[in-house]
């Protein structure tokens, strides 16, 4: 089965299919959208050898199909990769009327998209995101872009894909870290706009942990539809999106001062949001609501927080793209189900907090 949840976006509508069938579901729409056409298939040598063969039978119908290869992960989001898959699909005879299918990770249709957006000046695309963060974050919104030296996602635009297709029989494939990473983010918009999902995330986290189609089918679709209903109500990001930063104002410091390794994104989003906890513990969240999400986060075993410098930790969350002149913005919880944006919080209060948080990230601190 799979379930099939609408995004519009103003000019248009992205239907994401979520399920063990989403691909055979969307069979003839996929025969008839590739028919006569050249079409690319971006994707990285690790997932065409775990799935690639899986796509073959739906392209049947096109005039070719070209699969071309990048990097693994987040080498793959680099401005000289995307100059030079352009080049090549200029060469294989791409025109405006070509079709591009992004067939991976995050990283994956992240680039896909971004490429398809740019390519004389945007060809129509589909997103078949293969990890758990693919599914239930990155391939759904219509956010694309590449990295610089400089930082995460400097450079991109908003492009929406023709169809997302997230079929949960991949994911089983996915190592428990990468599961780790997409089931924080699942967390983060099931903690703050979807609290039944909550309740599922953790009735069946061993299951989660591994990847089980069937447990991960209600948990990408639950996440899926929390994600397109914040979006739809805020494309641009000048509210409620804002909630989907949950845990990433700090998620992000701490990224950046580990230089994107030792913790994956959604592992530093994970300590990210113990960290707004503290915060919202102090403006009224009740302790036995903070304490239900910690020991969520802490149940899915994430790697311990490594070292860190509290001043690095400041200065790279005020270098942060989502850093606004006017400072910090800070994602916090009045209550499950309810999260808001403080913007002033004192500059005193973060470091005192941070002191507390990495002597003991998990410890929540009791209120008078
Ligand atoms: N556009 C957005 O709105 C948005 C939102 C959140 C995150 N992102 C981006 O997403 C990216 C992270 O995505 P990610 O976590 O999927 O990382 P990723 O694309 O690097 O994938 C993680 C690893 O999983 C492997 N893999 C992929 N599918 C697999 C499968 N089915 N089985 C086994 N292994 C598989 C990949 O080869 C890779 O090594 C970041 O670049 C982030 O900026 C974008
Ligand atoms: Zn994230």
């Amino acid at each position: 089965v799979s379930r099939r949840v609408e995004l519009s976006y103003g000019t248009g509508v992205t239907p994401i299919e979520v399920g063990a069938a989403a691909l055979d579901g969307a069979r003839e729409w996929l025969s008839e959208w590739v028919s006569g056409r050249t079409v690319f298939v971006i994707t990285s040598a690790e997932i065409e050898a775990l799935h690639g063969a899986i796509l073959t039978p739906y392209l049947e119908a096109a005039q070719a199909v070209h699969r071309l290869e990048v990097p693994d992960g987040e080498a793959a989001k680099v401005g000289s990769i995307a100059t030079d898959i352009w080049s090549q699909m200029l060469a294989l005879g791409g025109k405006r009327d070509s079709r591009l299918i992004a067939f991976g990770g995050g990283t994956v249709t992240d680039l896909g998209g971004f490429i398809a957006g740019c390519f004389l000046r945007g060809i129509e695309f589909v997103g078949i995101p293969t990890t758990l963060l693919g599914q239930v974050d990155a391939a759904v919104g219509g956010k694309t872009g590449i990295n610089l030296p400089e930082g995460k996602n400097t450079v991109g635009l908003f492009f929406h894909p023709e169809l997302v297709l997230c079929d949960t029989r991949w994911l089983a494939t996915l190592d428990r870290g990468d599961l780790r990473a997409g089931l924080m983010e699942v967390v983060k918009m099931a903690y703050l706009l979807d609290p039944p999902l909550l309740d599922r995330v953790e009735a069946d986290a061993e299951a989660l942990l591994v990847g089980d189609a069937a447990a991960c089918e209600p948990i990408v679709f639950g996440a899926v539809s929390a994600k397109v209903g914040v979006v739809e109500r805020d494309p641009t990001e000048q509210g409620p999106r804002k909630l989907l930063n949950f845990g990433h104002t700090l998620g992000h410091g701490i990224e950046a001062v580990l230089r994107y390794g030792e913790l994956r994104h959604g592992e530093a989003v994970g300590y990210g949001m113990l960290f707004a906890l503290r915060l919202s513990l102090r403006r009224g969240l009740d302790l036995t609501a903070a304490s239900r999400l910690r020991d969520v986060i802490r149940s899915f075993d994430l790697p311990p927080l490594p070292a860190l410098d509290p001043e690095a930790l400041l200065s790279a969350m005020a270098k942060d793209k989502k850093a606004r002149e006017s400072g910090l913005a800070w994602v916090l919880a009045r209550a499950i189900g309810e999260g808001w944006v403080s913007t002033d919080v004192e500059l005193a209060e973060v470091r005192r907090e941070l002191d507390g948080f990495l002597a003991s990230p998990w410890d929540l601190p009791a209120l008078r």
